[in-house]
């Protein structure tokens, strides 16, 4: 039976709301295989009965439905399992209308993000739903595209036909798509919705561990950014901002206008709270940090979690309301620097990079501020209370990244490894918790006493502290053995170099402190070079961190606050923005935060 003459309209109705539903109907199209669909009266008002009452019988996966994880991976959750928050919220309808298989170079234009719920519409839309029989080829997405969505950790997508894979493939693509929590939404007819961003409302029936539920699906387009909105959004007059004067070697709290509104691709950003790390404590002591080009002061801040209050109107995701991380470094604008143009700015070649509140470029210690959409990072409210730890965790993520491409040269599998940490200052501690997460045996080795807060929040996280005080350094390998990987996160040579000696065959040696100069350290550089190199061993640096990075360590942060929250959250020490010129002076907490927005 043709489905598609008794389709809702789909046309948006005064109030907005596009049903992507197939109605269900008696004998209508199902997956091959499938159980059919059976919709008959069994009293009708004809009939002289009371009431009409009919009896449906059909598979779970029949027209507009949903798949739970349980569909391909036994014992997972069924769809009465799902969150109201994934099936409802903003999503995004993007159109590959000329491919029968979409892959993940289809879906690359995108910058697809994570949280996102996409509806995909495919030229299925048109031309499966109305005809009779079961349509064999029928766009679908392939391994490619379903990796890259798992990644990309989206919270639904959807498709316009009975499945979202094909052929072989087909149950890997679900199995793919459904650990990584994603709600798989199938046979939507799109056929009326256009590219663009709407609100999206899934319901499917709450079936006791149901491997599939049919469901409404209706969208309603979001409203564009509109010059009245951005009006009443735009705040006016002055604000607060910390800044550095290196010349008269000042660091004050000022008054500064408040930045224009946001034009094309730009949004205006309220600052929540700026963290403050050694970097910023080295600019205030007139070490580091340039002001931008023709200033004299800098606003201070690079770890900053903000709100954004008003969009340009060239955007593509962002959105009033939305949080976000800023990145740090910002291109070089010499041609040919690889790096930079290829948006890993971290690794840029030329050394002139921005980098904001350090180098030749405004910091966020200020209430409002303006940025380019594409140097922000979408962070999910769950880690509102933790998420200024996000550009910090960066730097331990980047290493790890970096950690990971290395030890696979190997074509062997290595056992458990072992890891330590030179340092309990907020990088070590995120490394800890990083490598204990990633199931790499952790110590951390730091001055403070075995006995210490430090050292507690490091057993919290089910690492082992050892005390510089008790076991020196060249006494380590001793205690705790060999190590195969060093996160150095002090910035002091000695230990940094002073490790080489607990580094394991094969071991890795990562640098990410930044001493101040000073003069020569002696050192016995042959013997580190004989053991360097009859041990395979590999010594880096790391500095900043790419998109990638910033959207790895979201990932990691919310792993840490489902296995250790409380360390997470003790590392924290929060002051407002008229105490930030003392704590830039003295730290107080482990990481103090300044926070901005009431
Ligand atoms: C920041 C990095 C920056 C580095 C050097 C660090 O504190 O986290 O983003 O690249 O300082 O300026
Ligand atoms: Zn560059």
């Amino acid at each position: 039976m043709n489905t598609k003459n008794i389709f809702f309209d789909g046309l948006a109705g005064s109030d907005g709301w596009i049903d992507l539903s197939v109605a269900i109907q008696h004998e209508m199209v199902h997956f091959p295989g499938d159980p059919s669909v059976e919709l008959r009266q069994t009293k009708h008002l004809d009939w002289g009965d009371p009431a009409t009452v009919s009896h449906l019988s059909l598979g779970v996966h029949t027209g507009t439905h949903v798949d739970a994880p349980v569909h391909f991976i036994g014992g997972a959750p069924g769809v009465d399992e799902f969150s109201i928050d994934a099936m409802i919220g903003p999503a995004r309808v993007i159109e590959i209308l000329d491919k029968e298989t979409c892959t993940a170079q289809d879906l690359a234009a995108y910058d697809i993000r994570e949280g996102e719920r996409l509806l995909l519409r495919t030229n299925n839309s048109t031309r499966c739903w109305n005809v009779d029989a079961f349509v064999e080829d029928y766009a679908h997405l392939d391994m490619t595209a379903a990796r890259m969505l798992a990644e990309r950790r989206i919270r639904m997508v959807g498709i316009d036909y009975l499945s979202i894979g094909r052929g072989n493939e087909g149950p890997e693509v679900h199995r793919v798509l459904l650990g990584a929590g994603v709600v798989i939404v199938e046979g939507l007819d799109l056929s009326r919705v256009a590219a663009g961003f709407y609100d999206v409302v899934c319901l499917p029936l709450k079936i006791l561990g149901g491997d599939g539920a049919p469901a409404r699906v209706a969208v309603r387009r979001r409203e564009a950014p509109t010059s009245s909105r951005r009006a009443s959004n735009a705040p006016a007059g002055m604000m607060r901002a910390v800044v550095v004067a290196p010349q008269e070697k000042k660091v004050r709290l000022v008054e500064r206008s408040v930045p224009h509104g946001p034009a094309a691709s730009e949004v205006l950003l309220r600052t929540v709270e700026v963290g403050i790390c050694g970097t910023d404590r080295e600019i205030c002591h007139f070490q580091y940090g340039t002001p931008p080009p023709g200033a004299t002061e800098l606003v201070l801040g690079h770890e900053a979690l903000a709100e954004i209050v008003d969009v340009g109107p060239e955007v593509t995701w962002a959105r009033p309301g939305d949080l976000v991380v800023p990145t740090v470094r910002r291109p070089c604008k010499n041609p040919h620097c690889a790096a930079c143009r290829q948006e890993r700015q971290d690794f840029c070649i030329t050394g002139e990079f921005s980098e904001r509140g350090i180098v030749r470029a405004d910091g966020f210690l200020s209430e409002y501020s303006l940025e380019e959409e594409r140097f922000l990072v979408p962070v999910p409210r769950v880690l509102e209370q933790v998420a200024v730890l996000i550009e910090p965790l960066t730097i331990a993520a980047k290493a790890a990244d970096v950690f990971t491409t290395i030890h696979s040269r190997f074509g062997f599998d290595v056992p458990r490894l072992r890891g330590l940490i030179l340092g309990a200052g907020p990088v070590g501690l995120l490394g800890a918790m990083v490598l204990q997460a990633q199931g790499i045996e952790t110590h951390v080795f730091s001055r403070e006493a075995e006995d210490g807060v430090r050292a507690d929040l490091v057993r919290a996280c089910g690492a082992n502290y050892v005390s510089a005080g008790r076991t020196p350094l060249d006494r380590l390998s001793e205690r705790i053995g060999k190590i195969d990987v060093v996160f150095e996160a002090v910035g002091v040579p000695e230990v940094a170099f002073g490790a080489l000696d607990t580094l394991a065959a094969n071991g890795v040696l990562i640098l990410s402190g930044v001493p101040a100069e000073r003069g020569a350290v002696p050192a016995d550089l042959s013997r580190w070079m004989r053991e360097i190199v009859l041990k395979n061993q590999v010594i880096f640096g790391t500095v900043n961190a790419s998109r990638s990075n910033y959207e790895d360590a979201i990932r990691r942060l919310e792993q840490f606050m489902v296995l250790f929250p409380g360390a997470v959250l003790s590392l924290l020490n929060r002051v407002a923005i008229d105490q930030a010129p003392d704590v830039l002076a003295r730290g107080r907490g482990i990481k103090d935060v300044v926070t901005l927005a009431a």
